[in-house]
């Protein structure tokens, strides 16, 4: 089986690691990749959203199959333009269509949803231009912290948590104006939520699932969790609070109603969905879904899914997900990630990196690097993951933490905590 992966983060050398230790693989090409991806397969200078692009790589490549790493593609519709072209339907995409995908792409079409589907998630209401008045209605009914949220995509930065009434009115203003682009011309506004979060994964083939490792992602830029929101500076798996019981509880009112729902609203969902939730009084609910596998909690998932990654998406690809196991890994696992000084506000690119030799006993997915006159550059401001297995989920964090002291470039930073609050 030829395997061709979109992306280029750490996410994407995560899976391409893992797709990579398979016996089912022949090739495997990356789109774009980084300079991590290029040791497990073969990077090909392809944008993930150039469709036309990708056609013909996929037929030059004899591609058997395309896993969609982020979101762009799939909200732009990868999956439709493959089942609409002749030469190209017959090849399956691991991810959902456009419909499937608005999942992640528009906040106002998933709160409804779990309205509709009675799936337990924070009160809202959404407001565009024509009814900004019924939002500031709304805030006056709601206790700060206000919660403000771009309905379309805003690169992880359309979400606002603000303490005061009238900067939240302010805020609701400027979104509606454009602050975030045609992504805020609708806002949803959000009761506020007190808890714990963690990361969710499944796989489905539509109508069957496989819930994947749990993990919990480190989101600030300082230590304990103080500071500016990041793309994520490290994840945990497992997460201790996800007991059994806590878990039958996301199985029963969260994972289940959400493939049915999907099936029953005749979106075809053949993918990875990604349920970030947060536990308030013992009770889970969804913050938000995404249409793909989280970056960098699929840095510490991958590391604990034992079963063969090309035999459970040939089972999402064929709809017999069912008659497939997944076995995971009981050790804990631990990703620490390496940024750029100055992220998540400027940051320079293009340092040399060093030292990504002397790794040992960890993993090392590269998240932002680029290969340049045969050296590994930064390319990002997330730039490399180390991950470590260990017996405790402290050894596992030492372990990475011990091997991310080994790499050096100009600026770098990295958390120390990561796990700490477990
Ligand atoms: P999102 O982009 O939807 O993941 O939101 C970014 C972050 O904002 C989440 O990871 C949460 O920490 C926080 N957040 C979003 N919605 C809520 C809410 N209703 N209550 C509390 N925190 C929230
Ligand atoms: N780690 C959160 C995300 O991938 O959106």
């Amino acid at each position: 089986m030829n395997i061709l992966l979109l992306g280029s983060g750490g996410r994407e050398h995560a899976i391409a690691w893992k797709l990579a230790q398979s016996k089912k693989l022949t090739n495997l090409f990356i789109a774009p990749g980084n300079a991590g991806t290029c040791k497990v397969g073969t990077n090909l200078p392809v944008s993930a959203t150039d469709f036309p692009a990708l056609k013909q790589a996929v037929l030059q490549h004899n591609v058997n199959m395309v896993v969609v790493g982020p979101e762009d593609p799939l909200v732009k519709g990868v999956a439709d333009f493959f089942a609409a072209d002749a030469e190209l339907k017959h090849i399956p995409v691991i991810g959902p269509d456009k419909k499937g995908a608005q999942l992640e792409g528009s906040k106002d079409f998933s709160k409804k949803f779990m309205l509709r589907h009675n799936i337990p998630t924070a009160r809202y209401l959404s407001v565009n231009a024509g009814n900004m008045e019924a939002g500031i209605d709304f805030l006056k009914t709601m206790k700060p912290p206000y919660v403000l949220k771009a309905d379309g995509l805003a690169a992880g930065k359309g979400v606002l948590i603000l303490n005061d009434y009238d900067e939240a009115v302010g805020e609701l203003r400027n979104m509606l104006h454009g602050k975030f682009g045609a992504a805020s011309a609708t806002v949803v506004i959000e009761e506020f939520l007190s808890g714990i979060e963690c990361s969710v994964f499944v796989l489905t083939d539509g109508t069957h699932y496989k819930i994947l490792p749990e993990a919990k992602d480190y989101k600030r830029i300082g230590e304990g969790d103080k500071g500016l929101n990041t793309g994520g500076m490290g994840s945990v798996s497992p997460v201790p609070f996800c007991t059994p019981e806590f878990m039958e509880k996301i199985e029963t009112r969260i994972i289940r109603p959400t493939i049915d729902g999907l099936r029953a609203e005749g979106i075809c969902y053949k993918g990875f969905i990604f349920f970030g939730l947060i536990k308030v009084d013992n009770e889970p609910y969804v913050i938000e879904y995404n249409a793909r596998m989280g970056d960098p909690e699929t840095e510490t998932v991958m590391l604990r899914l034992k079963s063969d990654l090309v035999d459970l998406l040939e089972g999402v690809a064929a709809g017999n997900l069912d008659e497939k196991q997944v076995e995971f890994d009981p050790r804990a696992a631990v990703a620490v990630m390496l940024v750029s000084g100055g992220y998540p506000e400027a940051y320079e690119k293009g340092k040399v990196i060093t030292g990504l030799e002397q790794v040992t006993d960890s993993i090392v997915f590269h998240a932002g690097t680029a290969l340049k006159d045969g050296q590994v550059v930064t390319s990002g401001g997330r730039v490399i993951a180390v991950s470590s297995y260990g017996k405790t989920r402290e050894e596992a964090r030492a372990k990475s933490f011990e091997n991310a002291q080994k790499i050096q470039f100009d600026g770098k930073y990295c958390r120390r905590d990561i796990g700490f609050d477990l």
